[in-house]
């Protein structure tokens, strides 16, 4: 008999195929996150489950859940889960590291663009029928990347990826991270790792890349904000919460800083709505692994993750 197992979401019907010939599957082709009742309930006599970031998977579920044997989360972080309830339970963990380094790093870089270009804002313009006069010498002044200072909080597989990047603009890179890089390390990326309060006073441009967990809780809050430049722009791609978003809202309307690109937000999809009356911001909707390659190679690295457990092999990308 086959196990059974649970894919919380819609994925990619080839992928739904390929782990059906080895499980009895259900999906959920409906792609609305199942609220925790639901959930409970359908993880039922499930061995193992392919889940995204939506999913929450606290105690209460998994004390309803005693035949799980593997939660492969489709995602490189995984603060939606309880890992030490999950160890205690003997219930494997999984995540999809590497694979979207690049993707993610691209989208990073996108929301640096669009805010230091003002792209969605001369887009908005555009599509209104505002544009008149063919050229202007003051139209959407923006700010220049390239040879300015980028700013990189959290520097592991993601954050590097964002500072190779920076080569092409010739840009100075300075980083900060609970440790340092290896001096090889830093000398191939040509990033300097400098203290939190000196990456925020000097850098044009900051980006936040690091794991949310209570350490990284509003790590990025009114104080820090208040050490940035005037004219610098803050970029968070990584979790809704490591920046305080009621804080950010505040500088953006003071224009205590120039912009920010935000890609995840506390809460979400709820948005703090004086986001959206702010033209110094681009907004995009938790996205920065979506590329169709990447996210096939997400799913197939989760299936692969569970399939590995659940045939009572180690899997590839253990977290606990
Ligand atoms: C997405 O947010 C991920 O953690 O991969």
């Amino acid at each position: 008999m086959k196990q059974k197992v649970l894919i919380t979401r819609q994925i990619f019907p080839e992928i739904v195929a390929e782990v059906g010939n080895r499980f009895e599957v259900e999906h959920n082709d409906q792609d609305t996150p199942w609220p925790p009742e639901e959930l409970a309930r359908r993880l039922a006599g499930k061995a193992g489950a392919m889940t995204t970031v939506m999913d929450k998977f606290d105690e209460p579920i998994l004390a309803r859940s005693p035949g799980l044997k593997v939660i492969a989360n489709i995602a490189v972080g995984y603060n939606n889960i309880d890992v030490p309830a999950c160890t205690k339970r003997g219930i494997r963990v999984t995540n999809t590291p590497g694979v979207l380094d690049d993707t993610t790093a691209d989208l990073a870089w996108s929301l640096l663009m669009a805010v230091a270009r003002r792209i969605a804002e001369a887009d908005a313009y555009v599509r209104r029928g505002d544009w008149k006069i063919a050229f202007g010498v003051q139209y959407f002044l923006g700010q220049d990347i390239h040879h300015a200072t980028l700013g990189i909080i959290g520097m592991g597989r993601i954050g590097q990826a964002i500072a190779r990047r920076a080569a092409g603009f010739d840009m100075r890179v300075i980083y900060n991270n609970r440790s340092r890089l290896a001096e090889s390390e830093e000398k191939r990326l040509n990033a300097t790792w400098v203290e939190r309060d000196r990456l925020l006073a000097e850098a044009d441009f900051v980006v936040v890349m690091a794991p949310y967990s209570p350490a990284t809780h509003h790590l990025i809050g009114a104080a820090e904000i208040a050490k940035m430049k005037p004219t610098a722009i803050l970029v968070n791609s990584a979790r809704g919460g490591i920046v305080d978003d009621a804080a950010l809202v505040e500088a953006l309307k003071a224009k205590r800083i120039a912009g920010a690109g935000l890609d995840v937000f506390e809460g979400e999809p709820k948005l703090n709505p004086d986001y959206a009356k702010l033209t110094n911001v681009v907004l995009t909707p938790h996205i920065g692994s979506a590329s169709r390659a990447t996210r096939m190679t997400m799913c197939r690295t989760a299936a692969a993750n569970m399939t590995a457990v659940l045939e009572g092999r180690d899997p590839r990308n253990p977290v606990n």
